[in-house]
């Protein structure tokens, strides 16, 4: 017997009960299971609309998270809900193929006007992974396949496809896939580390055996930053050694660092820069890759060879009308002055919560909009007893600072209503990387919050949620 299938009006009725049933049965009942730990995950949302989230109770969450970068503009930003309203009232052309899309056109000369030199042609396709491996593709091409190598940092995220994952050392992509051959990793911001390996892939009359080297000029993850001296030595070596210098703004581009591109506050150039997430402006599932003109012409700039690299979802038209209208609006509205106020503030009040709780906080770390607070967590008693519990998690030496990170956020969920994340690597932090759109009062309740937070006791916090958890397996009234 098939269930009857839901309408769209449905959706909106479904609870979060029966959401969780059906992630359960048709999505993976694990991903219930990790969220569904979290107030968060229990949430019966309503609509959100700036930097609120409404639940159907008629509460209001703050949300801290920016959408993993894809809501520098808020939730459901008016003239950006407008602006797909319109074309679709005008029922204009959506897909296109042998007919020319005026959309697509106006996106790729908007975004060469406001990038330097001749960071020309753009290439759009729907998701970041895919941006970073038609740009080493293209790289590849550029070298018509004579140069076999592509250099990565030893720290870094560029996607979970197959291709972006061969050159991603994060410990986020654990699990080793097929990988592309011949990737090599060189240590972030260390020039001679890169210089070391050029040497190392040269051929026996000296020429270089790499295409490109990838890069993300602010690593999101880790909320670190290369030094200006250094990445303007890195496009020097690449121009030298015919190099495609390849770097992956996907996340912080658009001012969540402060200047446009991170680039652009150090003097340098990229031959090919990679972008999505608030591209779309929170709406529109588009990313790009940018290339410099020469390096687009010698790849594709003929007629045999212009169709290969292409995609279905190549810069549909409503997709790429709402990355005008982004666009524009962080343009009129001043997104960097926005970016480096809240760089501002947060740096204010990060200070004030390391002289007042040096015990529980460790650093905080970022700029423009992306911040990171580190805690200490060594010595939390806490941490004897949990090496107690008998499941696979409790064995990453991790663990730790990652519960302790989930308590907060959970905590404030529960007490403050703020939605925040935490990061689930190597280095593990509380991530305040709001929308750009945040008003101070905002920012200072974040933090105002943070701090009864921590008042509370860190040790306390992480208590409660791990006795939720954990329960089963260890007896926590006892403690
Ligand atoms: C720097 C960077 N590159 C690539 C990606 C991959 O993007 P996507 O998840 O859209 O494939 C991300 C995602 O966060 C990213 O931060």
């Amino acid at each position: 017997m098939v269930d009857k299938l839901f309408s769209s009006d449905d959706c909106y009725d479904l609870t979060n009960k029966e959401v969780r049933e059906l992630y359960k049965k048709y999505v993976n009942p694990s991903l219930e299971q990790l969220f569904g730990a979290f107030a968060a995950g229990r949430e019966d949302v309503d609509h959100s609309e700036g930097v609120w989230i409404y639940t159907k109770n008629n509460e209001k969450i703050l949300d801290v998270t920016g959408g993993i970068g894809v809501l520098s503009h808020g939730h459901n930003h008016p003239r950006i809900l407008e602006t797909r309203i319109n074309f679709q009232k005008k029922k204009k052309m959506e897909v296109h193929k042998t007919i020319f899309s005026p959309y697509l056109a106006a996106l790729s000369h908007n975004i060469a006007q406001l990038l330097p030199k001749d960071l020309d042609y753009s290439f759009f396709c729907n998701s970041g992974a895919e941006a970073v491996e038609g740009s080493m593709k293209l790289a590849y091409k550029y070298h018509d396949g004579k140069r076999k190598v592509i250099l990565h940092s030893d720290i870094s995220f560029h996607g979970k496809l197959l291709g972006s994952a061969s050159i991603t050392a994060s410990k986020e992509v654990y699990f080793r896939y097929p990988e592309i051959p011949n990737t090599d990793s060189f240590e972030y911001d260390n020039i001679d580390s890169v210089k070391q390996k050029i040497n190392e892939h040269r051929n026996e009359s000296g020429e270089s055996n790499v295409y490109a080297l990838i890069i993300e000029p602010f690593q999101t993850l880790t909320l670190r930053q290369c030094h200006t001296n250094f990445l303007q030595e890195l496009q020097k070596i690449c121009n030298e050694n015919g190099i495609i210098l390849i770097f992956d703004e996907i996340y912080v581009g658009w001012y969540k660092t402060g200047t446009m591109f991170n680039f652009m506050g150090h003097n340098v150039l990229p031959d090919i820069l990679t972008t999505s997430k608030s591209l779309g402006g929170g709406k529109a599932s588009i990313s790009a890759y940018v290339a410099r003109a020469p390096i687009l012409k010698k790849a594709y700039g003929n007629t045999r060879d212009a169709l290969l690299h292409t995609s279905t979802y190549n810069g549909l038209g409503e997709e790429c009308i709402t990355a005008i209208e982004a666009i524009n609006i962080m343009q009129e509205e001043n997104y960097e002055k926005k970016s480096f106020h809240i760089e501002k503030i947060v740096k204010e009040r990060c200070h004030q919560l390391l002289e007042k709780y040096s015990n529980e906080v460790k650093e905080c770390r970022g700029s423009g909009a992306l911040h990171g607070i580190f805690f200490n967590t060594d010595n939390l008693v806490i941490s004897k007893i949990l090496k107690l519990v008998p499941l696979s998690i409790t064995k990453d030496p991790k663990f730790v600072p990652k519960l302790a990170a989930a308590a907060i956020s959970d905590w404030m969920y529960k007490n403050y209503k703020i939605l925040v994340i935490f990061s689930n690597t190597d280095e593990v932090a509380l991530f305040f990387k709001p929308s750009l759109i945040i008003e101070e009062k905002e920012i200072h309740y974040f933090f105002d919050s943070l701090e009864k937070t921590l008042q509370e006791g860190l040790w306390q916090i992480v208590l409660k949620f791990a006795s939720k958890q954990f329960s089963n397996f260890v007896n926590f009234g006892s403690l």
